[in-house]
């Protein structure tokens, strides 16, 4: 592993916003001494004001010592001009997202600072190589791509440009380990790991919003309570901000040629024209306001239990596994059946869903009463579960459904009839993108894992996810989804028909 730099080095923060006053922070914390830049004076002294602020909370709290904190603070020194940097080992630029302001700045910072500082850009959206491209020698400029609020955000993901020096990445991976946080590396492309992955968790709620599988406050509670996400999509694009939200979609859909994974949505794109922007806004999906209460999502009436269940194949699906426990713990007979897929049966057939709707899975196997089950992240904690019904389903084999689940002590929702429902389709779609961003090289499989946890709180890494849901299933319920859309968005990413291919039965992301 490369070394960091050294401690007693200078850092340089030109830029003393939100993001710069919290590197800044980071930074003094680690032991460096940090100049601190804006062209706007004010804004230093703003800076370090909050700066103070926030150490003294973590005094507070017992985080950190009071000499600590003093120590800290007194290591970020204002900076009146910028060729005050030149003694700094790292320069990171946290400017407004502008590529001639960031070119300009880094021309004029590459003739001040000294050979060995390497230069860094705190973009979350222009080409890491574009923004070093006119320099001398781009081959120290990199991305080091911290998340907002940086002291509480674990994640930063450092991004090579085609220029940059591989040595240089590593020692600012090894700096950001040194103050605390879980660097990753990837590529210059667009969206880098982060901002590229999590875009299906938004898409696929808009669309499933499109298609009125659910009102918002349904699927977030799904997303939440099932898919153990700890804000709905709904909830967390509200916060956000629509603007926000949407302008960093289209980013990334242009940056890709109007690639139809990435496609903004006219949903989101209608709240944006009303001014409907969330929370900043008083509304978004949601109202906000004294005395508003959030709309309650929606949950089946009781239904009776049946005494006797039987589990198709059970054993063939760890989430059948813990399911069928969490079943029998509640006081139900789960007694084995025949049958090649696995299935409970109790008035229907109840199957988790792979990307076909109930009802063309009720047409496909002849069996009316089919009813199916969005993923759970852990069935034996959830608290709630998610159905659909075929349009063929009887009322009497969907009410057995949903007093099974209920006996169990789950919450019912019901997700009216789409392909893949709500948790397994993004969770799919997560994966797929995560695959191919490894395929084409912007990250390694580890990384993107640890990026989607550290960097937008994901419960598990969709990769590790995908793992455990397995990959044939994963791949079964795109290329369903595929079939019922008929959309180049759904398709399937060469890296997971490569690992199927090659070990059709054990293919893994991840070792064991
Ligand atoms: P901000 O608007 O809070 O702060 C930007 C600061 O840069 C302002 O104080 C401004 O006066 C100063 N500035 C503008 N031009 C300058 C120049 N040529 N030289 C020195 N100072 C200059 O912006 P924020 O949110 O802190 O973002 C900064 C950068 O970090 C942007 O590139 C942004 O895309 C990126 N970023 C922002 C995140 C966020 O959640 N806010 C997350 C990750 C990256």
């Amino acid at each position: 592993m490369a070394e960091g730099l050294d401690k007693n080095s200078v850092v340089a923060v030109i830029g003393s916003g939100a993001m710069g006053a919290g590197i800044a922070q980071v930074a003094a914390v680690a032991g460096h001494r940090v100049r601190l830049y804006d062209t706007r004076p004010e804004a230093v002294g703003q800076a370090i004001a909050g700066i103070v602020k926030a150490l003294a909370r973590l005094v507070e709290k017992g985080r950190m010592g009071a000499a600590e904190a003093d120590l800290a603070r007194e290591r970020v020194l204002p900076m009146r001009a910028l060729d005050e940097a030149a003694d700094a080992a790292l320069v990171v630029e946290a400017v407004v997202e502008n590529l001639d302001v960031k070119r300009a700045l880094f021309a004029e910072l590459e003739d001040i600072v000294g050979p060995g500082c390497i230069l860094a850009t705190n973009t979350s959206s222009i080409s890491v190589t574009a923004i070093g491209a006119a320099l001398k020698r781009p081959e120290r400029l990199l991305g080091m791509h911290f998340f907002n609020p940086v002291p509480l955000m674990a994640l930063v993901e450092v991004v090579s440009g085609v220029a940059t020096d591989k040595a240089c990445a590593d020692t600012v991976c090894a700096t950001a380990a040194a103050w605390g946080k879980n660097p990753v590396h990837a590529q210059s492309t667009p969206g880098f790991i982060v901002n590229r992955v999590a875009r299906p968790y938004y898409a696929e709620a808009l669309r499933l919003l499109l298609e009125r599988a659910a009102d918002p406050a349904t699927i977030d509670a799904v997303m939440r309570d099932c898919g153990g996400f700890r804000m709905g999509p709904f909830e967390l694009m509200d916060l956000i901000g629509h603007d926000v939200n949407y302008a960093v979609t289209q980013s990334v859909f242009n940056a890709y040629y109007g690639d139809p994974r990435f496609a903004p949505s006219v949903v989101q794109q209608e709240l944006v024209n009303a001014g409907f922007l969330g929370r900043k806004a008083g509304r978004g999906f949601y109202r906000y306001g004294e005395g508003v209460a959030m709309p309650q999502a929606q949950a089946e009436a009781a239904q009776a239990c049946q005494e006797n269940v039987r589990v198709t194949h059970a054993g063939a699906h760890p989430l059948f596994d813990a399911l069928a426990t969490r079943l029998r713990d509640a006081g139900i007979a789960v007694t084995a059946a025949d049958g090649a897929v696995p299935a409970f049966h109790a008035g229907g057939a109840i199957f988790l869903t792979d990307g076909r709707s109930a009802t063309q899975r009720a047409f496909d196997d002849g069996n009316p009463d089919t009813i199916l089950f969005d993923l759970l992240l852990d069935p034996s904690q959830a608290t709630r579960i998610a159905l659909a019904r075929a349009d063929q389903c009887s009322d009497a084999a969907w009410h057995a459904a949903v007093g099974l689940f209920q006996k169990a002590g789950f919450t019912v929702s019901r997700l009216d009839d789409v392909p893949g429902m709500a948790v397994m389709r993004t969770v799919a779609m997560l994966a797929n993108e995560a695959l191919d961003a490894v395929n084409q090289g912007v990250c390694s499989a580890a990384a993107v894992d640890i990026a989607m946890q550290k960097g937008v709180n994901y419960p598990r890494g969709p990769l590790a996810w995908a793992d455990a849901v397995g990959l044939r299933h994963v791949f079964t319920v795109l290329a369903n989804l595929g079939a019922a859309y008929g959309e180049d968005r759904y398709r399937v990413s060469p890296l997971l028909r490569r690992k199927l291919a090659a070990n059709p039965d054990g293919a893994r992301i991840h070792a064991r």
